[in-house]
């Protein structure tokens, strides 16, 4: 029923301020179990971080994510959780090298969340929740939501609800 890049469900939210976009993401780490994929997308200063820390900041995770470092991934744990927050900002396919997906994606407790994700997009499995971040007038953002499979589904049903 999920094939390959289809998308299942379509959703938007909106936000008019950080907080309001860091109480979407609490709402959004409610539904997390371990094992989700999101693939965070838009322009500079759309609120990727802000929603990235957000969830980290729900899962009671130590540290907060920052964003464009040197590093091109970061991991936050508890006992829970493995977070691993990736940023690829300006990156080409070719200059990706092998971030260590294999292991990630047999722990049961990683959560993989990547801002600018193309050039790994073909290294992940399908089914994760796609969001565009798009930029409004002063604090506005719009949030296009889509799930490509069964897990992502239940992401954006959380987000949405
Ligand atoms: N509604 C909102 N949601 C999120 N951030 C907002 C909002 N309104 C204003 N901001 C501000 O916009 C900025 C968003 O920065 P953030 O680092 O999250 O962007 P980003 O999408 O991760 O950009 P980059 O592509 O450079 O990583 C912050 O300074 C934040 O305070
Ligand atoms: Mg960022």
């Amino acid at each position: 029923m999920y094939q390959n890049g289809k998308v299942m469900k379509k959703g938007l939210l909106k936000t008019s301020s950080c907080e309001q976009t860091q109480a979407l993401a609490a709402r959004f780490a409610k539904s997390l179990r371990g094992g989700e994929i999101v693939f965070l997308r838009g322009p500079i200063g759309a609120g990727k971080t802000v929603f990235v820390k957000g969830i980290a900041k729900a899962l009671g995770l130590k540290g907060s994510p920052t964003s464009a470092s040197f590093s091109l991934m970061k991991e936050y744990k508890n006992k829970k959780f493995r977070l691993f927050h990736i940023d690829l900002f300006r990156l080409e396919e070719n200059e990706v090298f092998n971030l260590g997906f294999e292991e990630m994606l047999e722990d049961e407790k990683a959560i993989i969340l990547a801002e600018w994700p193309d050039p790994i997009r073909h290294l992940l499995p399908q089914d994760r929740l796609e969001m565009n971040f798009i930029l409004k007038e002063g604090d506005n953002r719009e949030i296009e939501l889509s799930s490509l499979g069964p897990v992502s589904d239940i992401c954006l049903e959380a987000l949405c609800r």
